[in-house]
């Protein structure tokens, strides 16, 4: 093996930590620096990870270090200054999703990795999860036919409510994994969105919503999404996908996790899949996606599992969403 790539983690929220214990595991990459506007948080992780450069500002971690990639893992607002930055200093990047919070900053990041000849792949996680993975090469054999609808749900605890609500609506925080991959599976275009929420909880944004979404080619799916589900919920995620096609009809249940645990606690399914630890180590999803890119950089290709502009996508749906809501009214896309 040459040399290990020198990557760096901006944003170390409870993701980003996420980010770090992939990249601890990951032979070919060596984290070589983490920034966070939280002193706090950079001191507590880089004693814990043993990371040996620290920033509170991620225009003088661009500037000092000589870094072959970096990890965007800030709130969804703040992707775009540090991936503008690192993409015009030749640094590729991995952002999370979404993409960004409006089209111009999209486009300004996508644009911004096609002159700097720069890498820019978000991070839509489950592309990287065997069953929707799986499900996605069944669809590409057309084994499934033309597909007619698909239902999504994505729903968490109340728990996770004040954090994500406070930032935006749950169609953007929980529905663009299902809207990505929606798209990712039918390949079609959406003509028009019609979104509608309901609240239990008292934040900025309703904690539930319902997304319709109408495609040129006659088809339809439904998202649904909610940060309201109760706090003794067993699992980490409800997600559960149905998809309805000419010749067959799938279920992908994604919250059933395979292990089953009943204690003084209660009832548990601790997550096997996203981000689960084995022997101390992350291993699943998120560390495959980060593994993935690490080759892409290594080796000097464009990523071909995500592409920029289908995040774009994704992005355009999930924002005509939220102006649906917010104008109660079904929204055409251009
Ligand atoms: N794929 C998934 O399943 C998944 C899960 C959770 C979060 N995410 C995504 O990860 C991203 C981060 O989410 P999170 O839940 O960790 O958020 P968070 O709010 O917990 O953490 C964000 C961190 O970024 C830091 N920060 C903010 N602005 C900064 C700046 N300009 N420079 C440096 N640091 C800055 C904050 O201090 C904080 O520590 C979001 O895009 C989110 O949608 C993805």
């Amino acid at each position: 093996m040459g040399k290990p790539l020198r990557v760096a983690v901006i944003g170390l929220g409870v993701w980003g930590e996420k980010h770090i214990q992939a990249l601890k595991t990951i032979p070919e990459a060596e984290l070589v620096a983490i920034c966070d506007t939280s002193q706090a948080r950079l001191n507590s992780l880089s004693a814990q990870y043993k990371v040996p450069n620290v920033y509170s500002d991620f225009h003088e971690l661009l500037a000092r270090e000589e870094l072959d990639a970096v990890h965007v893992v800030t709130p969804e607002p703040a992707h775009r200054d540090p991936v503008l930055e690192a993409a015009s200093r030749g640094v590729h990047v991995l952002v999370e999703k979404p993409l960004a919070t409006s089209l111009e900053d999209a486009d300004a990041m996508i644009a911004s990795a096609e002159k700097n000849k720069t890498i820019l792949m978000v991070g839509h996680v489950l592309r990287w999860d065997a069953r929707y993975a799986m499900a996605k090469d069944y669809i590409d054999r057309g084994e499934m036919g033309t597909i007619s609808s698909i239902f999504a749900r994505r729903s968490v605890s109340r728990s996770q409510a004040p954090v994500f609500l406070s930032r935006s609506t749950p169609v953007m925080q929980l529905g663009i994994h299902d809207i990505d991959l929606i798209l990712w599976y039918t390949q079609g275009r959406v003509k028009q969105v019609y979104a509608r929420s309901s609240r239990l909880l008292d934040f900025k944004y309703p904690d539930s919503m319902v997304c319709l979404m109408d495609f040129e080619d006659g088809s339809r799916a439904v998202v649904q999404n909610s940060f309201a589900l109760p706090e003794t919920l067993p699992y980490f995620v409800g997600a559960r996908m149905e998809i309805l096609g000419q010749k067959s009809f799938m279920v992908l249940d994604a919250s059933e996790q395979s292990l089953f645990i009943s204690d003084e606690r209660g009832y548990q399914m601790p997550d096997t899949t996203l981000v689960p630890m084995v022997r101390k180590e992350l291993v699943g999803t998120l560390r495959q996606e980060i593994e993935y890119f690490a080759r892409c950089v290594l080796t000097g290709t464009q990523p071909t599992v995500i592409r920029p502009s289908e995040s774009r996508n994704a992005l355009e749906v999930a924002l005509a969403c939220e102006r649906s809501l917010a104008d109660d009214r079904p929204v055409k896309l251009g």
